[in-house]
């Protein structure tokens, strides 16, 4: 008995020692992995932000360079004008429809922001293999894709200031704000309740509200 504690009294301690020499060589860390570079961040840190356009970068296309890459990467499954081809989705079209029971939402009837345009194109298209074009075609793609929409005119440039300023034609009809009070309540991190305060004032016991039965629901009640 003594011998066997003592032993586990010595396990503990090189268990201990282990532990501590693994937080000494990586502090705050589990003790492996490395610290992403700059460049490995930015190859993820790709988001741009609808409203005001917030991280596009540099670049910039023309509505007909738009279309060229557009026939060659994107008219297959979008449509040569954006009318969609069999089940893929339209991209232009559906404005008005939005109240209807069919309602038909595209780039052109309910995107509220274009810079959002560019993002999608971006990082999801053309879906067999994004991630493959340059800022630039993206920036023309957009462009196209607008002028499809009758959002902007044929000589029109998208690039990083251009874009937020282009007016979607259901930008104002999205809500903002949420009224909800949990979503401006001041989150508490800690102390938060005074238990002495808490009062359990009502609990489901008693009140019929859990079936003593199972089984089909017209044998359910509570007899
Ligand atoms: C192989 C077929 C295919 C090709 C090629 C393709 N797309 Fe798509 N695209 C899709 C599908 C499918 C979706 C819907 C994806 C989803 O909802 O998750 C989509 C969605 C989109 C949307 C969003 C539509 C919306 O209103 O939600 C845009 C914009 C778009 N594609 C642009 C492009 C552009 C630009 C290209 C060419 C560079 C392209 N796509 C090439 C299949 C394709």
């Amino acid at each position: 008995m003594f011998s066997s504690r003592k032993i586990s009294l010595a396990a503990c301690a090189l268990l201990v020692a282990a532990g501590s020499l693994a937080r000494a060589a990586e502090p705050g860390s589990f003790g492996y992995g490395k610290p992403a570079t700059p460049a490995q961040i930015a190859g993820w840190d790709i988001d741009v932000r609808g409203e005001d356009g917030a991280g596009l970068p540099a670049g910039k296309g023309t509505v007909d360079r738009g279309a060229e890459v557009y026939a060659e990467q994107c008219a297959a499954c979008h449509g040569t004008f954006g009318e969609g081809e069999g089940r893929f989705p339209k991209l232009v079209g559906g404005v008005g429809s939005l109240r209807d029971e069919r309602p038909e939402p595209t780039v052109g009837s309910y995107w509220p922001f274009a810079p959002t345009l560019w993002d999608y194109i971006n990082r999801a298209m053309p879906m067999p293999t994004p991630h493959t074009l340059s800022s630039d075609d993206v920036y023309a793609l957009t462009a196209y894709i607008l002028h499809l929409n009758d959002l902007v005119p044929p000589e029109f440039v998208a690039d990083r200031n251009s874009l937020p300023k282009v007016k979607m034609r259901n930008r104002d009809s999205f809500i903002w704000t949420d009224p909800r009070p949990d979503t401006t309540a001041k989150p508490c991190m800690n102390a938060c309740v005074n238990a002495a305060d808490v009062r359990i004032s009502s609990t489901a016991e008693g009140r019929n509200l859990t079936p003593r039965t199972t089984g089909p629901l017209d044998t359910m009640q509570p007899k």
